[in-house]
């Protein structure tokens, strides 16, 4: 069992938020209640149409993507796609983003009164949006905005960090010393890539996220820098496409991870994982 704040999971290995839909998705691939936990695509309060195609592009050991936070809107996921999570049997966390405090506090505030929604992912670090900065690139914002949602839910908060910034650790303070009861590192780094065809970038946004196992070794070292600067629990991703990947970034201070990527490569890897760490975890002990 896997404590993280009030969340009590049945083992360590997340779905990351994008990358898995609204679960139903993948019903066909694996058994979904097997799961530590899911996260949800990160929902806004307006419907939100994402950028234009293309949008996301294979690359060396990775894809880089700029959806830029397509989704349908709060009201729409608490009535549409909330009910079959809620049945499914495991942990189910909401990711959330907002243009400020007030609209993080606002979603946070909604998704208190649902009991089916066990904990709360600030998507504080989504590079694909047409934002000023990101908030988690600023340690005063990161502490406005966790602090503004602690006031909003007693739920369990977890904040999800930036890996474009110099002091990861300074930022993950932040969201602690505001209330957060666990950060989530890393989303993914911004990249471009350009086609030298059309001589044009291949993302209509120009820039986007890059994930996948090229990003693993500096994912690793940022979690393994989190770890041992807070005291709260660390989920670590970035580039986990096998048990062994996941197992690094637990021997790196997580107590948990979510897997991303590897979910387009393999749609059932998830149960691969889990079944791969417990394992492990028997051999060791
Ligand atoms: C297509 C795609 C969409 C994503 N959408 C979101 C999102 O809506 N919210 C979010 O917090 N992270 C999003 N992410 C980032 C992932 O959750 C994860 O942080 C990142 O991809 C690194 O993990 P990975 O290398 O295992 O994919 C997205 C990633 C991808 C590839």
């Amino acid at each position: 069992m896997i404590t993280i704040g009030k969340l009590k999971l049945k083992n360590p290995v997340m779905v990351a938020s994008g990358t898995f839909g609204y679960a139903r998705e993948f019903e066909d691939f694996l058994d979904l209640k097997k799961l530590g936990a899911i996260v949800t695509k990160t929902i806004t309060l307006k419907p939100r149409q994402g950028n234009p195609m293309p949008r996301i592009c294979e690359t060396a050991s990775g894809m880089l993507n700029a959806i830029g936070l397509q989704n349908e809107g709060i009201e729409n996921f608490i009535n549409e796609k909330l009910p079959y999570l809620a049945k499914i049997g495991t942990s189910v966390i909401v990711s959330i983003s907002g243009n400020n405090a007030e609209e993080f506090s606002r979603l946070a505030k909604r998704l208190d009164k649902e009991k089916s929604v066990d904990g709360i992912e600030l998507n504080i670090s989504c590079p694909n949006i047409q934002a000023k900065g990101l908030v988690a690139q600023c340690p005063d914002a990161t502490y406005e905005v966790v602090e503004a949602v602690r006031k909003a839910t007693d739920k369990t908060i977890i904040t999800k960090l930036s890996p474009n910034v110099t002091d990861i650790v300074g930022i993950a303070k932040c969201a602690c010393n505001a209330g957060s009861d666990a950060v989530s590192l890393v989303n993914t780094f911004l990249g471009m890539v350009i086609d030298i065809n059309t001589e044009k970038p291949k993302l209509a946004n120009v820039t986007g996220g890059l994930s996948g196992p090229c990003i693993k070794p500096i994912a690793l070292r940022m979690v393994w820098e989190v770890a041992k600067n807070i005291d709260k629990p660390v989920i670590g991703m970035g580039g986990i496409m096998s048990a062994e990947d996941a197992i690094e970034f637990l021997l790196a201070g997580a107590k948990a991870v979510q897997v991303g990527t590897a979910n387009f490569v393999e749609p059932g890897i998830c149960e691969k994982i889990i079944k791969g760490i417990d394992k492990w975890t028997k051999k060791k002990s």
